[in-house]
């Protein structure tokens, strides 16, 4: 049976603290439409992230920077239709936040009157914590998302393990405290040393969601796309796919079609 059927308690930001003091771990994972986040949160997921990689998974862009704020309040709003318990934290794109904290607000306000997501996440340190203050100064909770953030990737120029190097490994770790004291509820660490990320988990007191950051942090977070194997072509060793949809749904395809075109679907009984 799924958490949620047995209990609704719906999920907070004060109750993903207090996960981290109890040890219990979160799990997250990203929805785009309602009819998986139905699915998820009946499974009892504690945060559905609207990602802005539905610019990647919904829409086929190379990166995350094509989506606009009115795409994100759309999936988010079909999100927010579907869930009962979880805590659904939507994604600032790229281009609505990092202008002046101003423009963030405003688009952090969008998100929560438009779609009634209940909190937003926006990538970097130090040059977004104005924005962040901003935001939280407007009583709208945020998620950090330090390491690799790949609304940066033009600045990165790849999708490789960040934070190796001491320098950017001390930076990290700053960020980290620096998002906590200006009132971040909670951090994701995107593609990190394993070591690095348990390090930050214990210099905070908020919890700390990874994602190829290994198993020392608070709590986990993938792209449901790629765990149920529906995408097949990304292939990074942190990933574990729980199922080959690709394939699954591709032998139903096929075979649907072979029905169609022999005559054997629909049969007696599927008509009326
Ligand atoms: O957009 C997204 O799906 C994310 C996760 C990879 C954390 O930011």
């Amino acid at each position: 049976m799924s958490v949620a059927k047995k209990e609704y308690k719906r999920v907070t930001v004060k109750s993903l603290v207090d996960m981290k003091k109890r040890g219990e771990k979160i799990s997250m994972l990203t929805a785009y439409d309602y009819t998986m986040a139905k699915i998820v949160d009946g499974a009892g997921i504690d945060v559905i992230l609207v990602g802005d990689s539905a610019s990647n998974v919904m829409a086929g862009h190379e990166t995350t920077l094509p989506i606009t704020l009115d795409q994100m309040i759309y999936h988010a709003s079909s999100v927010i239709r579907a869930i009962e318990r979880a805590l659904v934290v939507v994604d600032l794109p790229f281009g609505s936040y990092q202008s002046d904290p101003k423009e963030a607000l405003r688009s952090a306000i969008r998100i929560m009157k438009e779609s009634g997501g209940h909190a937003v996440k926006m990538e970097g340190g130090k040059e977004v914590k104005d924005s962040i203050k901003r935001i939280l100064h407007a009583g709208i909770p945020v998620m950090g998302h330090l390491g690799l953030t790949p609304q940066s990737i033009y600045k990165f120029g790849t999708y490789t393990v960040r934070a190796k190097e001491e320098q950017e490994a001390q930076r990290l770790k700053e960020d980290a405290i620096m998002l906590e004291k200006a009132g971040c509820f909670a951090i994701v660490l995107e593609k990190i040393p394993a070591k690095l990320a348990q390090e930050v988990a214990k210099s905070v007191s908020i919890p700390v969601i990874g994602i190829g950051a290994g198993a020392g942090v608070d709590g986990q977070v993938l792209v449901t796309h790629d765990m149920i194997g529906m995408t097949h072509e990304f292939n990074p060793r942190f990933l574990r796919r729980y199922m080959n949809l690709y394939e699954e749904m591709t032998n139903a395809f096929t075979q649907y079609g072979e029905d169609v075109k022999s005559g054997d679907f629909p049969n007696n009984d599927e008509q009326y």
